[in-house]
């Protein structure tokens, strides 16, 4: 479905990625993996056009995307939920989900509220009284109300509350049960391991591993040599 292929990406003259190839399939939660600044968000960036990358290919169900524009990537059918989460401070969660929602996505207003019961419980609520763990549950939401068919999550539990952590991990098994592929961007590495049915890891802008769940649960060498475990 996703297919990166020998991509060099740069922030002006400071050469990030050095050739990465990754691929996601239909269906897939795929983990992203490696330390703070190995390059993983520039991966992102340029799977969904903000960064251009200057060599390589990113092709997406059959043709390529690389080069076009970020709003020609989303309505291909990826969603990007950066870390930063980008919610409308100012509206409610419903609103939020409105104005993202389009007609043809398998999640509307209904199934987002049946699988998010804060978000059920808040939708009334401005997007700036929402706690952390809530904004990235409606960023998320707001994601797969779009309709996307690869969903791109950078970080989504960084810096929430333990209980938390296990909501939105509860939500990211809840889309890859409804047939969206996930590339994730994670440093819990407890929940990559409990989602993701293959992982990449990422070291100074080359990927350095990759390898299935099963293989990966043993690599205690490979964990302990690219990853800072916590
Ligand atoms: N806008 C930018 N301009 C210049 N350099 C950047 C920019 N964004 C990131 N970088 C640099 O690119 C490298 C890769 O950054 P990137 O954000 O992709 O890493 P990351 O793996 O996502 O790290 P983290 O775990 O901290 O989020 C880092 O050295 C970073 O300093
Ligand atoms: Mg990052």
């Amino acid at each position: 479905m996703l297919r990166v292929d020998g991509i060099h990406s740069y922030y002006g003259k400071s050469h990030i990625l050095h050739g990465v190839s990754l691929e996601v399939n239909k269906g897939e939660v795929v983990s992203l993996l490696g330390r703070n600044g190995a390059g993983k968000t520039t991966t992102m960036k340029s799977i969904v056009g903000i960064v251009v990358p200057r060599e390589g290919s990113i092709l997406f169900d059959g043709t390529t995307i690389s080069g076009i524009e970020t709003h020609k990537v989303a309505q291909r059918g990826i969603a990007f939920v950066p870390e930063h989460r980008g919610i409308f401070q100012l509206l409610s969660v419903e609103e939020n989900l409105a104005i993202a929602a389009r007609r043809d996505s398998i999640w509307g207003l209904s199934e987002v509220f049946a699988n998010f019961p804060r978000l059920k419980e808040r939708r009334h609520n401005r997007g700036s009284d929402l706690s952390g763990g809530e904004q990235q549950m409606l960023a998320i939401a707001r994601a797969l109300v779009n309709g996307p068919k690869l969903l791109l999550l950078d970080e989504p539990t960084e810096g929430l509350a333990p209980v938390i952590v296990d909501e939105v991990v509860q939500v990211i098994a809840a889309v890859r049960q409804s047939g969206i592929a996930v590339l994730l961007v994670e440093q819990n590495i407890k929940v990559c391991m409990n989602l993701a049915d293959r992982h990449y890891i990422l070291e100074q802008g080359n990927i350095v591993y990759s390898g299935s769940r099963d293989e990966f649960c043993t690599a205690d060498q490979v964990r302990e040599r690219y990853l800072t475990l916590n």
